[in-house]
């Protein structure tokens, strides 16, 4: 190529270089290829040249303005680039900055009570083992909360149960206070397609009241319906969630035969622990902490599925019992107490979460 055309090469090329933001750039375009540009001027010269010079002048000024063309896309993507990047810094926020000087602490910010922060737990180490929540209402059915579930009419485990009766609508039967989760079993697989894997925390009614029991208390039930369900994920799914739960990796774990309406067979599952140190993982005495089983294929066949099918298990645990002794804590009744001095010393703040890297 022509010596001249280089040298102007070289001076657009620089000028580009040069051009820190996109109208530099655009100036850079305008002196080049614009109406009265350079490289406009050596085409509109063309016509001027002998024809045997102008053939090859030609193609090299049309060469020359290829060039340029492509260089100048290239850097108006590149400035672009940069142009972004510096809007994104100018505009960036910190989500992750620590609570203002001016923000609420201590006991004017609130705090997590310590049966919500369980559930929290519970719904984020289920969670991680691919369980949603599921939920249904505290004034249930006859039906939903016993008969569904296998309990029936005249069966002893309805007087076990300490039910709160409320006035029945005209002609109707009486609606109860849920006894326990369980009939959220019955909502859910009446309602969702199997497979299915749901927790239940929620609040539950008995007529009692003690050191260790309240009329209102909360539990959390666990359901699984699959295909090819049985008792070995029943009872890994419970050992690696007591494990995660308490904290203690080789914490042991029984499973005892029992019985309950609504599982067949049914399990009893007790941890590890001293009775005389109240140390939970070692000192050789059990502690019950919660009821499950396979789920009987009759509440199977209550709610629609084929038992031949469908089979899964089921597990209910009271939360204010692993609560108490996740924390130490020695009576159940100052948790519905409303006592600043005990929920400042048991509550968590609600800045800080529970995560998974909380668990074992
Ligand atoms: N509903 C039972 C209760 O309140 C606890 C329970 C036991 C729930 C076994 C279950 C289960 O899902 O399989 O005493």
């Amino acid at each position: 190529m022509a010596d001249d055309l280089d040298m102007l090469r070289a001076d657009i090329e620089a000028a580009m270089a040069g051009a820190e933001d996109l109208r530099a750039l655009d100036a850079v375009r305008v002196a080049a290829l614009g109406k009265s540009g350079q490289v406009t001027g050596l085409l509109k010269g063309l016509g001027a040249l002998p024809p045997e010079e102008r053939r090859a002048r030609g193609a090299e000024v049309n060469v020359l303005k290829g060039e340029i063309e492509r260089a100048l896309e290239n850097r108006r993507v590149t400035l672009e680039a940069f142009a972004l990047d510096a809007r994104l810094a100018a505009e960036r926020m910190d989500v992750s900055l620590p609570p203002r000087p001016f923000a609420p602490t201590g006991p004017e910010a609130g705090s997590i009570h310590p049966i919500s922060r369980t559930m929290e737990e519970l719904i984020a180490l289920f969670g991680a083992m691919g369980f949603a929540v599921a939920e249904g209402p505290d004034i249930e059915g006859d039906w939903h909360n016993f008969s569904a579930l296998n309990i029936p009419e005249h069966h002893p485990a309805r007087q076990d149960h300490d039910t709160f009766y409320l006035t029945p609508p005209e002609g109707g039967r009486r609606p109860v206070l849920r006894t326990h989760t369980s009939p959220v079993q019955i909502r859910t697989m009446l309602t969702q397609e199997p497979p299915i894997r749901v927790i239940v925390p929620g609040r539950t009614w008995r007529a009692d009241h003690d050191a260790t029991h309240s009329p209102m208390f909360h539990q959390v039930e666990g359901l699984v319906i699959g295909r090819d369900i049985h008792m070995g994920h029943l009872k890994g799914t419970l050992i690696d969630f007591l494990r995660a739960f308490f904290g203690i990796a080789d914490l042991p774990v029984r499973f005892r035969s029992s019985y309950f309406p609504f599982t067949e067979p049914s399990m009893e599952v007790d941890i590890g622990w001293s009775r005389k140190t109240g140390e939970l993982g070692q000192g050789g005495d059990w502690l019950e902490i919660l009821g499950s089983g396979m789920v009987h294929p009759k509440v199977l066949a209550n709610c629609g599925l084929d038992p031949r099918v469908w089979q899964g298990f089921a597990f209910g645990m009271g939360i204010e019992r692993i609560t108490m002794l996740n924390h130490g804590i020695p009576d159940l009744r100052p948790f519905y107490e409303a006592d600043l001095r005990w929920l400042r010393h048991y509550a968590t703040s609600p800045l800080s979460p529970f995560t998974l890297h909380d668990a074992a």
